[in-house]
């Protein structure tokens, strides 16, 4: 993919959006999370602070969670970009989604596609990580609930199941 290009409307912009390629000309200060949700209309993402403190509007960036209330639309430019919409291909939900709803991660659930990204990407490097890891994984992301137990609790339960799912998946290799 190209980098962004100054266009007479703007500056274009290619990313790769959860395996889609999607392209736009758009102002060179945007925001990425103006521009996944106001530009390519994916609203999963969350603004809460919008000053890059409270990790509500992550999104995996070439595989690494970043803020994009602080990131510039321009940056994203020829690199993949995962948001909440991209953990399922359909309107099921994917395994960690469901361990998420299954141990009470989700309370009122503004945090939780920036805290289930932040997962995905830790459990991503770290399939078996300790309660230590989780927390230090997450601590980017602020939840005002204060449903951090039960968030955690879900991440371990997650990271069990996918390993789970791994191993069956190898025992059904011919
Ligand atoms: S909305 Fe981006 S960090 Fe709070
Ligand atoms: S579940 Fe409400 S902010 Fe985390």
């Amino acid at each position: 993919m190209s980098q962004a290009t100054q266009a007479s409307g703007g500056v274009d912009v290619w990313v790769e959006v959860n395996g889609v390629e999607r392209a736009a000309a758009v102002e060179p200060r945007l925001l990425l999370v103006h521009f996944l949700r106001e530009v390519l209309g994916l609203t999963a993402t969350e603004i809460g602070c919008d000053s890059g403190h409270c990790g509500s509007c992550t999104v995996l960036l070439d595989g690494t969670p970043v803020r994009s209330c602080t990131t510039f639309a321009v940056q994203a430019s020829g690199r993949r970009i995962m948001t909440a919409e991209g953990l399922s291909a359909d309107d099921s939900l994917s395994p960690i989604q469901q361990v998420f709803w299954d141990e009470h991660g989700v309370d009122c659930g503004f945090c939780t596609p920036g805290m289930i990204l932040s997962a995905y990407a830790l459990l991503q490097t770290n399939p078996a990580p300790t309660d230590a890891e989780i927390r230090r994984a997450i601590s980017g992301n602020l939840c005002r609930c204060m449903n951090y137990a039960h968030i955690v609790r879900a991440i371990a339960a997650a990271a069990v199941k996918l390993r789970e799912e791994g191993e069956s998946s190898e025992e059904g290799e011919p």
